[in-house]
């Protein structure tokens, strides 16, 4: 069991750690998963890679969430022993012939993703030919309107994944297509385009599909003036529904981000204030890599332990992370009261994605400390800064 507190601050008052603290908020992740459930044409996996931490994953779970993409074995262990009775997919387009065995006979795993004829024959290899297979053909994607682009690695043109939606129909039970347009995609029209080439594909290889898993990418509302899951989920169904050849198809998405960023905070100390120019106990290495990935685009708040503040007009900061590394520096810029100083901590808010999953243990630090809080987090950059934060993140 997680400790657990009425407010962040109550958590730093009672034992001031040493080290970065985590924040959770159970009823954010579950209403994140039951709003999502609610809004999509079809059926919300969890992208387990995003955060496996074992709270988060229950708090989906309590809100609705019944499958889970898992993109190795260590997540497909993960979510089976946590969740026996729930639906696998193994989204990896690029797996071991040992993972595709065990997710297979071990885990009841009988969906995964392939975008190549070499990891076709891999799977009927490892699976001894099952005959129960649900195959998805990863379709490429040319860089979107996301913040995070994933084009450059998996998928083939609808030209080269037709023959292997073709090959794959006459091995597998069913056979699908996947897609990902890249994370913290801010444009409901990228999946439109995306579904599109996913009709091509169905077109050119003359192959109908069972289903069609529109990926992950949905955005994380961090400035607060990215558009809602439900306008995603209401354009592709739209979309869905203006490809005849696409009828019949089951729906499926898989949000990482969406749905975890907002239910946790990063608490961060600061070790030492030169200017403008704040070094925390935590950085690029651990749990704050988004923070020069996407910018000062995280709410943020201040708490000062001994004593009243800070109350300062807001200003702009950069950060520097604990390790050796100059990598490890956050441009931002970051807006916080003028008067923040050390000894202070500084609370990150909608760092629920991409944050403990990331973290390494470089140079020694590791922080692995979690709670429970009860309290609002710093929410959106709209809700606490001034104007100007919010076009600095643009
Ligand atoms: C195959 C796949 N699905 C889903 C996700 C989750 O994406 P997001 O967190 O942007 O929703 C990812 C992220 O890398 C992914 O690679």
């Amino acid at each position: 069991m997680l400790r657990r507190f009425d407010t962040a601050r109550e958590a730093l008052e009672a034992a001031p750690p040493d080290a970065p603290l985590y924040c959770l908020r159970p009823h954010e992740f579950s209403a994140a998963a039951a709003a999502a459930i609610d809004a999509f044409p079809g059926d919300v996996m969890y992208a387990v890679k995003c955060n496996e931490n074992p709270y988060i994953l229950s708090a989906l779970a309590a809100g609705g969430i019944t499958h889970w993409d898992v993109a190795s074995i260590a997540e497909v262990r993960t979510a089976r022993d946590l969740f026996p009775d729930s639906r696998l997919y193994f989204m990896h387009p690029v797996k071991h012939p040992g993972a595709i065995r065990e997710a297979y006979f071990d885990h009841g795993v009988r969906v995964f993703a392939l975008d190549h004829m070499e990891e076709l024959d891999k799977i009927l290899t490892a699976t001894d030919n099952a005959g129960d297979l649900t195959l998805m053909v990863r379709v490429a994607m040319g860089s979107s309107a996301a913040l995070v682009d994933l084009s450059g690695k998996f998928g083939q043109s609808p030209r080269f994944a037709s023959p292997i939606l073709r090959a794959c129909r006459k091995r597998a039970a069913r056979v699908g297509l996947t897609f990902h347009v890249g994370s913290q995609c801010i444009s409901p029209s990228a999946y439109a385009r995306a579904l599109e080439a996913v009709a091509k594909t169905v077109d050119l290889s003359k192959t109908p599909v069972d289903a069609i898993d529109v990926g992950g990418g949905f955005p994380a509302r961090y400035r607060g003036d990215e558009p809602p899951f439900a306008a995603f989920a209401e354009e592709i169904g739209r979309a869905f529904a203006s490809h005849p050849g696409l009828q019949g198809a089951r729906l499926l998405c898989e949000p990482g981000r969406a749905l975890v960023a907002p239910g946790m905070s990063v608490l961060t100390r600061v070790e030492l204030r030169r200017g403008d120019r704040l070094y925390l106990n935590d950085g690029v290495y651990g749990g704050l890599s988004e923070l020069k990935l996407l910018g000062p685009v995280f709410p943020m708040r201040v708490h000062r332990l001994d004593g009243p503040g800070p109350v300062g007009e807001e200003a702009v900061f950069k950060f520097y992370g604990p390790t050796c590394d100059s990598i490890d520096t956050m441009p931002g810029p970051f807006w916080l009261p003028s008067d923040v100083r050390t000894g202070d901590w500084i609370e990150v808010g909608m760092m629920g994605a991409y944050s403990n999953a990331l973290r390494t243990r470089f140079n020694g630090f590791f922080a692995d400390r979690f709670v429970e809080v009860d309290d609002q987090g710093p929410v959106s950059i709209a809700d606490h800064a001034p104007a100007e934060a919010a076009a600095a993140g643009e």
